[in-house]
């Protein structure tokens, strides 16, 4: 068989249903009656088609933690997400602060074949704060590195943050901060409010978000260099953004599919399975990032996706790790949120999962727009599906989903890699590895 037929799909859930041909990974026909024979084919039935998704925030584990995810099992979620692309976190064992380690999370993601992992390098050496990492050799290196992150950890140093914009602008590569004041958040197990104060929670005040990025946005204007932050939580963010864009700075945000969708409420249980960093902030705080999304304020939906161990997550809330999956419930998330209020369409989905992403970091062959001699990355989701998440169905090897039972509309169907079928029907295919 030469070439893939996707038959009577919705393109961005628009006007009539159209069949789409693809080879030689290329999108190559659009249109009805294309008279193609010879080809694996995919009923859509009226399903919605739309470029793959891009995930500039995933945490694949490997290497260091591969008994709680790798490359490997990360991709697979990743397919099964609609995912064609994912950035790859810095904070491995050892991190990826060098060449040798963001050379081989590329290396091994093409070697999976699922998914295009582009690894990120870390902005300093250890993610310590203190010295900065290569970056001028990581970005020439085989992983082409675009994207550099302390996250789990914040660049806290006002001037090694400067110094890493006005590198990171030499260079033409991003930084991305996870915006956590330190001083602000010592010993912080959950977000500062009501709620945390009537459970005994240690708090973390919105302060210690806001005003990283604030000082961010102000270092970026000086430096002429574009920031992004990592998983905005708060309205106060939201609004720090609104005014560093309209000051022409080039700041870009995202947000998680948790914080769109969960709020502090969910911690009344203490299962620390709803710890994550930042943390739920309040129902209004949720609105407010909603609202930005579906405004453009906030670029774009990243997972976070942050798998850990079972003995890390079922232990005492101050005790355990804070992160939580995120691959392959975030399409339905940011449906139930934002599709089914009325915040975004589908071609709005497009723009916040795929498209936007794909600007932030630059990546042309990705986030293209589905038209005759594109990419063929492109991800089919069924709008009218609705299944219940059980983390022992899930890809990833841990199971720290806070969605356990819950039940959310519409499903990725099918999954396609530069013209290879890499999901279908809830299985991860590669030719490269079956997983
Ligand atoms: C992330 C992790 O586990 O690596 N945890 C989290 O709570 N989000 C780190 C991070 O994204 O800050
Ligand atoms: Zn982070």
């Amino acid at each position: 068989m030469s070439g893939l037929l996707i038959k009577g799909a919705l393109i961005y859930g628009e006007g009539e249903p159209v069949d789409v041909f693809v080879t030689d990974g290329e999108i190559r026909q659009i249109g009805t009656d294309l008279g193609i024979v010879d080809a694996e084919i995919i009923e859509a039935n009226g399903q919605i088609l739309l470029p793959g998704f891009v995930d500039l925030h995933t945490h694949l584990r490997e290497p260091g933690r591969e008994d709680t995810e790798t490359i490997e099992t990360g991709s697979a979620a990743a397919a099964l997400g609609g995912y064609t692309a994912v950035f790859a976190m810095a904070n491995t064992n050892p991190v990826a602060d060098s060449v040798v380690v963001t050379d081989h999370v590329w290396r091994r993601g093409q070697e999976v074949g699922l998914v295009d992992v582009f690894p990120v390098g870390a902005v300093t050496v250890g993610l310590e704060g203190k010295q900065l990492a290569e970056m001028g050799t990581m970005a020439a290196g085989a992983g082409a590195v675009r994207m550099f992150s302390d996250d789990g950890h914040c660049v806290y140093d006002p001037l090694i943050m400067r110094r890493a914009l006005e590198y990171a602008n030499s260079l033409g590569v991003l930084i991305a901060q996870h915006a956590e004041e330190p001083r602000l958040t010592k010993g912080a197990v959950a977000h500062e409010g009501p709620n945390a104060a009537r459970l005994g929670l240690a708090g973390w005040p919105r302060a210690a978000e806001e005003s990283i990025v604030a000082r961010d946005a102000l270092l970026a204007r000086d430096a002429n260099a574009r920031v992004h932050i990592c998983h905005a939580s708060t309205a106060g963010t939201v609004e720090l953004v609104k005014w560093a864009k309209s000051q022409g700075i080039s700041i870009t945000a995202e947000v998680t599919p948790h914080h769109l969708l969960l709020d502090d409420s969910r911690l009344e249980t203490y299962d620390a399975v709803n710890k994550v960093n930042p943390p739920l902030r309040e129902a209004s705080d949720a609105q407010a990032l909603r609202r930005a999304l579906a405004e453009g304020v906030i670029d774009c939906v990243a997972t976070d996706h942050a798998p850990h161990a079972e003995q890390d997550k079922c232990c005492e809330f101050s005790a355990a790790r804070p992160g939580m999956l995120g691959l392959e419930t975030a399409l339905s998330i940011v449906v139930e949120t934002m599709v089914r209020p009325g915040l975004l369409d589908w071609r709005g989905v497009a723009k916040v999962m795929s498209e936007n992403p794909a600007r932030i970091v630059g990546l042309d062959d990705h986030g293209r727009p589905l038209e005759v001699g594109e990419p063929a990355n492109l991800t089919l989701v069924d709008p009218d599906a609705t299944w219940t998440v059980r983390a022992t169905e899930l890809a990833s090897i841990s199971n720290n989903t806070p969605f356990e039972a819950m039940t959310f509309p519409a499903k990725v169907t099918a999954t396609v890699l530069r013209g290879r079928v890499t999901a279908r029907e809830g299985r991860a295919v590669g030719t490269r590895a079956e997983v």
